[in-house]
């Protein structure tokens, strides 16, 4: 291919995309040195052994599920580390240190989705589920109260509504969006009884970025409040909730740090102190309670009142050091990246004989998603493609259904029959026959010959050009090559600390 049909580095539009040699292919490696991200991810070049004993470096296309951690985060826990000590509760220079570090994580939060911390609050809990169970026990919601969803949420964005409200979704379309029209119809049906819009920012299972701002204007409309789901949003795009009086504010968002790069098990919810202000918290206890005696309780302030006991302050720093370190490299620029790879990734992968993409498939119309593609390669089974990308290819996806599984029954048209759900029979423990996809994911981290070598092995399972012989494991519905075992201590174990090592001399 000549240099002159060379895609530039990001553009991805019309124009540039016409400057693809499909014959070729596009010449991509100028682009893949290009990526500042790729250094600063740990163990990017950890050499992982595939099937038959190579040892390669390890292609992690399962962002969605979660992040490696940056160098940054890792270095901003050891710097921080040797100061650590109890916060808000001890008078130490350390403990001040540790309060001050704690405190300023979350106004680093409130900064990275743009709020105001005048009006709102940032709160530190374990993730995004965490999160949202949260604000489903403390959003004020009456007998009646509807709560709008959509059909294409995550488990952890229904399960928790479930229990406090009725909850009415709106259908995807045929191809999976989100079908706005009726969410109108929806609003229009129960109008002020609705009491919360909740939407996934992006979708988990077909990258679909939910338009939440107009959302948020039609939410308002009626006077209901939104909730964000922003697990899959926040390590690809810019959010900003815009200022409270803006119709277009959203409310309420709800983060993971395993996700944005900081898996040291802090995630936020992020929404007006007046609603957390209101009533008592859920978990009760220390670090909550400002006055107590026998028979009185004054709660503390927030955020503390909905941080009980003693807070995760290394989880938050790490989460704050990613958010800060995703902004100042500029969420513009890792969205341009993802773009492009996405693009990219969609344009290969159409090349494979019967592969089913579900979702949008079209190069040109990344714009609104984000870099995760779901598919099934003909008839083989979901869980066998990815062993075999695991094993043979030394590639990380994952698959199944996401916990999104009334969205997955519906994009792959088999809801309504149980056994399609379930499998063969998972009373008997066989969970062989589960339905599912295969799913990439990109970071800001992955380059175009991530998506070489996907597609190149994806082809050979097309081929059966496979090494190992694989069978299924009942019980998980995974599959596994026959005759061998993984030598996880070659990796890892508790038993070999370099320290005890040392201290033994
Ligand atoms: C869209 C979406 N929402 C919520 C979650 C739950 O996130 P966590 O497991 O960090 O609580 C996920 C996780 O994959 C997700 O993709």
């Amino acid at each position: 291919m000549s240099t002159m049909n060379r895609v530039m580095p990001y553009a991805i539009g019309p124009k540039a995309y016409e400057t693809y040699d499909r014959g070729a292919g596009m010449d991509i490696s100028h682009l893949n040195g290009s990526n500042r991200w790729r250094k600063r991810i740990v163990g990017i070049d950890s050499k992982l052994p595939l099937l038959d004993g190579r040892l390669v470096s390890y292609i992690n296309l399962d962002n969605a599920a979660s992040t490696p951690p940056l160098w940054d985060v890792l270095e901003a826990i050891l710097r921080f580390l040797p100061y650590y000590s109890s916060v808000h509760r001890g008078a130490g220079f350390k403990s001040r240190i540790s309060t001050a570090a704690y405190d300023e994580a979350h106004e680093i939060i409130g900064r990275f989705v743009g709020a105001d911390m005048d009006s709102n609050t940032v709160i530190f809990g374990k993730n995004t589920t965490e999160a949202i169970n949260k604000l489903a026990f403390r959003y004020p919601l009456r007998r009646d109260s509807v709560v709008l969803s959509t059909m294409m949420e995550h488990h952890s964005n229904d399960l928790p509504w479930r229990r406090r409200a009725q909850v009415v979704r709106a259908q995807v379309t045929s191809d999976g969006r989100l079908d706005e029209d009726d969410v109108d119809r929806l609003l229009g049906q129960y109008g002020d009884r609705i009491a919360l819009l909740t939407v996934s920012g992006a979708s988990n299972v077909t990258g679909f970025v939910q338009p939440i701002h107009r959302l948020a204007r039609k939410a308002h409309a009626v006077g209901a409040r939104i909730l964000v789901d922003a697990a899959q949003l926040a390590p690809h795009r810019r959010i900003d909730i815009r200022p409270d009086n803006d119709p277009e504010h959203i409310d309420f968002v709800a983060l993971s740090a395993h996700k944005m790069y900081a898996p040291f098990g802090a995630g936020a919810l992020v929404g007006p102190r007046e609603i957390f202000l209101q009533g008592a918290p859920e978990y009760q206890g220390g670090g909550t309670v400002e006055l107590v005696t026998l028979g009185y309780v004054r709660w503390a302030e927030l955020p503390d009142r909905e941080e009980a006991g003693s807070p995760n302050v290394v989880g938050a720093i790490a989460m704050a050091m990613a958010a800060q370190a995703m902004m100042d490299v500029g969420m513009e620029s890792v969205e341009r990246h993802e773009t492009a790879l996405t693009a990219y990734a969609l344009d290969r992968l159409r090349s494979l004989p019967e592969i089913t993409i579900y979702g949008e498939a079209d190069p040109q119309r990344t714009q609104e998603r984000v870099g995760v593609i779901s598919f099934n390669l003909g008839s083989a089974n979901h869980a066998l493609v990815a062993a075999v990308l695991g094993y043979e290819g030394g590639i990380g996806v994952r698959s199944g259904c996401f916990c999104a599984q009334p969205y997955v029954a519906s994009l792959l048209r088999e809801a309504e029959t149980e056994k399609a759900q379930w499998g063969r029979d998972p009373l008997a423990g066989d969970n062989s026959g589960k339905p599912g996809m295969v799913r990439i994911s990109f970071g800001a981290y992955n380059s175009f010959d991530d998506v070489d070598a996907l597609v190149e092995m994806l082809r050979r399972i097309t081929r059966n050009e496979y090494q190992g012989r694989y069978y299924p494991i009942p019980e998980s519905g995974e599959y596994a090559p026959a005759g061998h075992r993984d030598s996880m201590a070659d990796y890892f174990d508790y038993l070999h600390s370099p320290c005890s090592a040392n201290a033994a001399q």
